[in-house]
């Protein structure tokens, strides 16, 4: 039976569509709500507002729920490659053999990077943070693809592959120049994950190595960073996406919120936090209490909490068990995997953390893993943004396909009201 919410403002009564989702999620429809009220909502950083329908992603942050197009993140992650994560992602069902291949063969034949992207590339300093630098990159292969700006033709699935190709390429271009190697060339012969490994670890003086357990730790990341529905940089997507900005714009800027050290850069700050801790000493308990005031020390345990995961979250205890097993396999001894492993159980037994629900968050042991795969720090977040980009896409296509106005909230003005105008020399 339909529900209806009752608002009374004013003395006169207003009733609002409910709705819910598939999974039973519940909503106040307030589409019309200024029109017959004339108030809007606040509602600061979108705490309870659902800014869209999507049928990509289900998240319960109650219940520790993450599924994929329905398909549970721990059955993909043990079971599915990221490349048919991407596509279930992007086209809504697992490709059958046919598709996966026709699908996997075009994203092999679009790895190689326009030359002239190089120039671009050569003119950032070597200091340069590789999030900076890919975030520009991205917006700049929109200027390599005019068919984007005529508008006449939809190559749409030809941009998505050109993204899933050439992302990886462009993103292995700042690690390597900031040794001071050579760039190198995708090798189209390999698979996705080991093209990308090869480009960031081999050298023309020697042979690189691919090792499966570095492919499949890396895989597992991948799908779980895959997608993660209306989340800061998918939001930033969507909402740019929705001006009818061209999907290199828009995915562009998702890899500049992703940046943010309270979205995917907690991954970089919790290795340095960790580091930190190691080198103070490894007294956990202090930082605990540091973060317990936050208030007064700024502090905040990074890889720690997260705004709808308030019981646990699911990729995180994927993530801790593949720390251990990844560093076994590979023979790492890794300090600050103990470090953190402490840090996590002195806080999960503290009244501060229990009460506000705070708990491992997917940054919390990524790092370590990428760290064992021989991935520098400042990559961390690159990492992420790999994995991301086929969750930006699929919600920036499922945007346009359901004709998403543009975005565009409303304010609550709190600045001066009309003043009368004063000409500079009587000032
Ligand atoms: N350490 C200490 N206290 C914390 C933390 C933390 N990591 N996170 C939240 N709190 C406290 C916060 O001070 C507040 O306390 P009080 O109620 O006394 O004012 C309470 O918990 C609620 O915090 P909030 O900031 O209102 O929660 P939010 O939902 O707005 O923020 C968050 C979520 C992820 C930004 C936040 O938990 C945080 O800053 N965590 C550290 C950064 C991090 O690990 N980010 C990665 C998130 S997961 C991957 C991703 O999204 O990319």
């Amino acid at each position: 039976m339909a529900n209806t919410a009752e608002l009374t403002v004013d003395g006169k009564s207003y009733s609002f569509p409910t709705l819910e989702g598939t999974e039973h999620e519940k909503a106040f429809d307030i589409s019309n709500l200024r029109d017959q009220t004339g108030y809007v909502t606040l509602d600061r950083g979108y705490k309870n507002t659902g800014a869209t329908k999507s049928a990509i992603t289900f998240l319960d942050g109650e219940e520790g729920i993450l599924q994929y197009r329905g398909y549970a993140i721990e059955d993909l992650a043990a079971k599915a490659s990221f490349l048919e994560v991407a596509y279930l992602l992007i086209y809504g069902d697992l490709p059958t053999k046919d598709q996966f291949t026709q699908f996997e063969t075009s994203v092999r034949r679009h790895t190689l990077v326009n030359e002239d992207m190089r120039k671009i590339f050569d003119g950032f300093p070597v200091s340069a943070h590789p999030m900076g630098v890919l975030s520009s990159l991205v917006s700049a292969m929109s200027a390599f693809y005019p068919d984007l700006e005529s508008g006449k033709e939809d190559n749409t699935d030809l941009h998505i592959i050109r993204l899933l190709a050439k992302l990886p390429t462009i993103a292995t271009w700042s690690y390597k120049r900031s040794l001071g190697h050579p760039t190198n060339y995708p090798k189209n012969q390999l698979d996705y994950i080991p093209n990308f490994l090869n480009m960031m670890f081999s050298l023309p003086v020697e042979d690189y190595k691919i090792d499966p357990v570095v492919v499949e730790a890396l895989n597992v990341l991948l799908i779980l960073h895959a997608d993660h529905e209306q989340n800061c940089s998918t939001s930033t997507v969507r909402l740019v996406g929705s001006s009818q900005a061209n999907i290199y714009s828009s995915i562009s800027a998702g890899i500049s919120a992703l940046w943010g050290p309270l979205h995917g850069g907690a991954n970089q700050e919790v290795i340095e936090m960790l580091e930190a801790i190691k080198a103070d000493g490894g007294d956990v308990s202090k930082y605990v209490d540091m973060a317990k005031n936050a208030k007064t020390t700024g502090f905040r345990l990074f890889g720690f909490g997260h705004r709808v995961y308030k019981n646990f979250d699911p990729r995180a205890k994927i993530i801790k068990k593949a720390a251990d097993d990844v560093l076994s396999k590979l023979g790492v001894n890794d300090p600050v995997l103990e470090i953190a492993k402490g840090l996590e159980e002195a806080a999960l037994n503290d009244e501060y953390f229990i009460q506000r629900k705070l708990y491992p968050n997917v940054d919390f042991y990524s790092g370590i893993i990428y760290r064992a795969l021989g991935i520098p720090t400042n990559m961390f977040t690159v990492m992420f943004a790999i994995g991301r980009l086929p969750g930006w896409i699929a919600q920036w296509k499922e945007m346009r396909e359901q004709k998403e106005p543009i975005g565009r909230p409303r304010q609550i003005y709190t600045g001066a009201t009309l003043r009368e105008f004063t000409p500079l020399e009587s000032r």
